[in-house]
């Protein structure tokens, strides 16, 4: 999941600039998207999010990390891309339910990127998931990422990077 979680902490650093909806509305009057999606943070975030992956590869192959999963280009782009994919469709329902940019809206503020993440893997690589995402291993990302989430974006909030500590 390395690669699914780096994206998001890198674009709240990187990001700014052009919004990815340009600052259009939707029909119901309110931005596509917001300002909190910018194209700066989504390719710094995705190219970090690769640049990990080959990390991974690279230390797996190298040092015979075998207890990494097995990581590929196609499952390391589609990880990082999945998981502000998922960040941009819940800023999306996100608008459409009324909250603006910024506002918390838990569980979807958490859980978007594995969603974005998993869907993507599925359609374009189902045999990755059913490879390495065992059970457990679904549990064991169903707990950490909302702890990994919070604990980042309060030294986010602290180091000034953030404007919410969520
Ligand atoms: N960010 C960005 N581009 C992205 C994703 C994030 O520039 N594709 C940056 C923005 O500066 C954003 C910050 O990272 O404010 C934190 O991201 P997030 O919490 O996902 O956005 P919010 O500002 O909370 O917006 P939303 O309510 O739409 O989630
Ligand atoms: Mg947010």
């Amino acid at each position: 999941m390395v690669p699914a979680y780096v994206p998001n902490p890198v674009a709240a650093v990187c990001g700014g600039g052009m919004p990815i909806d340009f600052g259009k509305t939707y029909a119901d009057g309110r931005r596509i998207l917001g300002d909190g999606k910018t194209y700066r943070g989504l390719v710094c975030g995705v190219c970090a999010g690769i640049a990990v992956g080959f990390l991974q590869i690279w230390l797996f192959g190298t040092f015979g990390w075998t207890f990494l999963p097995q990581q590929t280009l196609a499952s390391i782009v589609l990880l990082a891309f999945g998981a502000l994919l998922g960040d941009m469709g819940k800023s999306f329902v996100k608008r459409r339910v009324g909250k603006n940019r910024g506002e918390s809206w838990p569980i979807a503020d958490q859980y978007d990127l594995v969603a974005g993440a998993f869907i993507l893997m599925l359609i374009f690589d189902p045999a990755w998931i059913f490879t390495n995402v065992t059970w457990q291993i679904l549990i064991v990302i169903l707990i950490l990422t909302p702890i990994l989430h919070r604990t980042v974006n309060i030294i986010g909030y602290h180091i000034r990077v953030k404007k919410e500590p969520w």
